[in-house]
C-alpha cells in the first residue's frame, strides 16, 4: 500500500471540477451514438426509457465512483488497497480495470482523429459543394484504406490532449477543459438555434423525437438494451476515469449533486445535439443512416450542400471534435495518474510513456480497416476497431460497475455506512440509507442483464 504522504491536487473550483467530469461523460457517445439510436428505436419512448434508466442505474454507478474516488483520494492504483478490510483481495480488480483506460482509448481516438480529419477539410475548403453520398462515401472510404493519414490525425489529437495533461491536474486539466467545455457548450446552443430556422426542422424532430409506439414495442427488448447500455456508457463507468475526479474533488459539496448535475448535462448535450444533426438531414432531404456513416458520409453531403456549408461543417466537426478530446484528456488523466501512484513515475515520464503505449495500441483499430481487414474477431461484418469496443463497452464496463457496486455494499470492501457517509459529506441531497437493497440485489442484477444480452446478441445467433 502507498503509505508515503504527498499533497495531493484539489481542484480550484467547482464548476472545475463539474465541468471536467461532464468533459469526461460527454464524448462520441452523446453527440453521435445517443441521436442515432434515439431516432432507430422509437423517439420519445426510448428517450424517457433512457431517463428511466439514468435515474435508476447511471445515477447510482456514478455516485459510487465518486465516492470511491473521494473517499480513497486515489486513483485506481491504490483505491482498493485504502477501502477495503485487511486480508481481503478486492484490490486484483484493479489490474483488468485499469487496462479499461487503455483498450477504450486504442480505438476512441481513431475515431477522434477522424473528427479532426473531417474539421481540417471543411476548413480548408476540401469539401467541395454540391456533393452527393457516392462522393462522400468515397471520401470516407479512401480515409480508411489510408493508414498514414489517419495515424497522422490521431498523432496530433493524441499529442495535444496529452500535453494538456503533462501540465498538472490543475493547471493543465482545469485550466484547459473549463474552456473547453464552455465553447462545446455555446456552439452547440448556437447550432441547435439555427436548426430552428431550417425547412426540415419539423421533419427532423419528427424522426428523432416523435413517440413511435409501433417501432418502440417490435423492438421493446433490444431497446431496453440500448437504453441501459447507453446509460453507462455516456456515464463513463465502470473502470475508475470518473472515481479520479472523486479524488480531486473538494468536501463542500454532496456526491448524489455533483452526480445529478453530471447527468444532466450530459443528457441535454445528448439531446441537443439530436437537434443539430436531423433537422439538417432533412433540410436536405438525405436520409439519415446508423452508425459511423451518419457523421463521416451523411453530415459531409448535408454541410456539402448547405449554404456557407463549409462554416457550419467546421463548427459542427469542432464541436464533434472537442467532445471526444475533453473525454481523452480525462482518461487520460486517469491513466497517469494510476501511473504515477503505482510505479512512483513523474507525471512527464509518466505522459511520455503512455503517449506511447496510446499510440501503438491504436495502430490496431486504425490498420484493421486496411492492412489488418481480414481481422474478424467477433463477427464478420465488424473489424478490430468493433472488437475493442466490445472489450470495453460489453465486458469491462458494466463488470466494472458490477464490481465497484459489489465493493462498496460488501463487509470485506468498503462498507455501505461508509459509502453513504462519504456521499453525505458537504451540502446537497442527501443519499438514502434504504437503497441498500436496491444496490446489492436489483442494480446489479439490472447490470448483469446488460452483460448477458449483449452477448447473447453477438454470439447467441452464431
Ligand atoms: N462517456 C464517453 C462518451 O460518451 C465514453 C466512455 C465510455 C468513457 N466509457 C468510458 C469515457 C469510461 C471514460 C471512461 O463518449
Amino acid at each position: 500500500m502507498d503509505t508515503k504522504v504527498r499533497t495531493r491536487e484539489v481542484f480550484r473550483t467547482r464548476l472545475g471540477f463539474l465541468l471536467i467530469a461532464a468533459g469526461c461523460a460527454v464524448g462520441i457517445g452523446n453527440v453521435w451514438r445517443f441521436p442515432y439510436i434515439v431516432g432507430q428505436y422509437g423517439g420519445a419512448y426510448f428517450v424517457l426509457l433512457y431517463l428511466f434508466f439514468l435515474l435508476s442505474v447511471g445515477i447510482p454507478l456514478l455516485t459510487v465512483e465518486l465516492a470511491i474516488g473521494r473517499a480513497s483520494r486515489s486513483s485506481m492504483a491504490y483505491c482498493y488497497e485504502k477501502l477495503e478490510q485487511p486480508g481481503t483481495h478486492w484490490h486484483f480488480n484493479k489490474w483488468w480495470q485499469f487496462s479499461g483506460n487503455y483498450i477504450l482509448m486504442a480505438f476512441y481516438v481513431v475515431v477522434a482523429g477522424w473528427m479532426l480529419f473531417y474539421f481540417c477539410n471543411f476548413v480548408s475548403g476540401n469539401i467541395t459543394p454540391g456533393m452527393t453520398r457516392e462522393t462522400a462515401g468515397q471520401n470516407f472510404g479512401e480515409l480508411l484504406a489510408n493508414p498514414e493519414t489517419m495515424f497522422l490525425c490521431v498523432f496530433i489529437t493524441v499529442l495535444f490532449s496529452f500535453t494538456i495533461v503533462a501540465l498538472g491536474v490543475i493547471k493543465g486539466v482545469e485550466r484547459f477543459t473549463k474552456p473547453l467545455m464552455i465553447v462545446l457548450i455555446l456552439l452547440l446552443f448556437f447550432m441547435a438555434c439555427r436548426s430552428f430556422t431550417l425547412d426540415g426542422f419539423e421533419e427532423g424532430i419528427k424522426f428523432y423525437l416523435k413517440p413511435d409506439f409501433e417501432k418502440f414495442e417490435q423492438n421493446i427488448g433490444e431497446a431496453i438494451w440500448a437504453a441501459m447500455g447507453q446509460a453507462f456508457f455516456t456515464l463513463s463507468v465502470g473502470f475508475g476515469a470518473i472515481a479520479i475526479f472523486g479524488s480531486y474533488m473538494s468536501e463542500r459539496h454532496r456526491i448524489l449533486n455533483e452526480a445529478v448535475f453530471i447527468a444532466t448535462f450530459d443528457t441535454i448535450i445528448a439531446l441537443l445535439s439530436g437537434f443539430v444533426i436531423f433537422p439538417a438531414c432533412f433540410t436536405y432531404g438525405i436520409n439519415p443512416d446508423a452508425g459511423p456513416n451518419l457523421l463521416f458520409i451523411t453530415m459531409t453531403v448535408v454541410f456539402s450542400n448547405m449554404t456557407f456549408g463549409t462554416i457550419w461543417g467546421s463548427l459542427f466537426f469542432l464541436f464533434m471534435l472537442i467532445a471526444a478530446v475533453s473525454t481523452m484528456i480525462a482518461v487520460f488523466e486517469s491513466s497517469i495518474a494510476g501511473c504515477i501512484e503505482l510505479f512512483k513515475w513523474s507525471r512527464v515520464k509518466a505522459v511520455v510513456i503512455n503517449f506511447v503505449v496510446i499510440i501503438a495500441l491504436s495502430l490496431l483499430p486504425m490498420l484493421g480497416f486496411n492492412v489488418l481487414s481480414d481481422v474478424h474477431i467477433i463477427g464478420s461484418n465488424t473489424g478490430i476497431l468493433d472488437f475493442f469496443d466490445f472489450l470495453v463497452s460489453n465486458n469491462i464496463l458494466p463488470i466494472g460497475s458490477i464490481v465497484f457496486v459489489l465493493f462498496i455494499c460488501s463487509k470485506s470492501g468498503m462498507q455501505w455506512d461508509r459509502y453513504i457517509k462519504q456521499c453525505n459529506i458537504g451540502k446537497g441531497f442527501k443519499m438514502p440509507t434504504a437503497l441498500f437493497f436496491y444496490y446489492k440485489y436489483i442494480l446489479t442484477t439490472m447490470v448483469i442483464i446488460v452483460l448477458a444480452v449483449g452477448y447473447y446478441k453477438i454470439f447467441g445467433r452464431a
